[in-house]
């Protein structure tokens, strides 16, 4: 069954909305087989981030997802990686529809509450990166 890896931001968790984000997520019918709260290291944040290093923005994203615990998760279902994308919405919450998690919860493209996979091979390196095989339970 496919997998992907989705993270409530230190925005999201901040304020309040852990338990919305993932009702939806289980509401939709994906199932989360590993879940913890926790604080990114700077190095994991460089390797989770490292496709943007050369961008402007890269500095403070770093910054900000270090800035508080996030929600990490790994969930499951048929088709779960481009589902939770649509879920999410578009990157830039002004461009995220309303029914989104973006469009209903962000404001601003630094602070968009959620992340999650953008294709296979970034959700196997993304899950390996922040789970270790024992932390799965289905
Ligand atoms: P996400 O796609 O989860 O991971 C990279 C993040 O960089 C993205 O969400 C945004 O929150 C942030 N970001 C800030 N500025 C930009 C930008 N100009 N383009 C894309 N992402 C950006």
């Amino acid at each position: 069954m496919e997998r992907t890896f989705a993270m409530i931001k230190p925005d999201g968790v901040r304020r309040g909305l852990t338990g919305k984000i993932i009702q939806r997520l289980e509401d939709k019918g994906f199932k989360i087989v590993a879940l913890k709260k926790m604080r990114i290291s700077f190095d994991l944040a460089e390797e989770h981030y490292g496709e943007h290093k050369e961008k402007p923005f890269f500095k403070p994203l770093v910054e900000f997802i270090t800035s508080g615990p996030v929600v990490a998760m790994v969930l499951e279902g048929p088709g779960v990686i481009a589902e939770l994308r649509k879920m999410m919405g578009a990157t830039n919450p002004a461009d995220a529809l309303p029914g989104t998690i973006r469009g209903d919860f962000a404001t601003t493209i630094d602070e968009n509450v959620i992340h999650g996979s953008a294709n296979e091979a970034d959700a196997e390196r993304e899950i390996g990166l922040f789970f270790k095989p024992e932390e799965f339970v289905s």
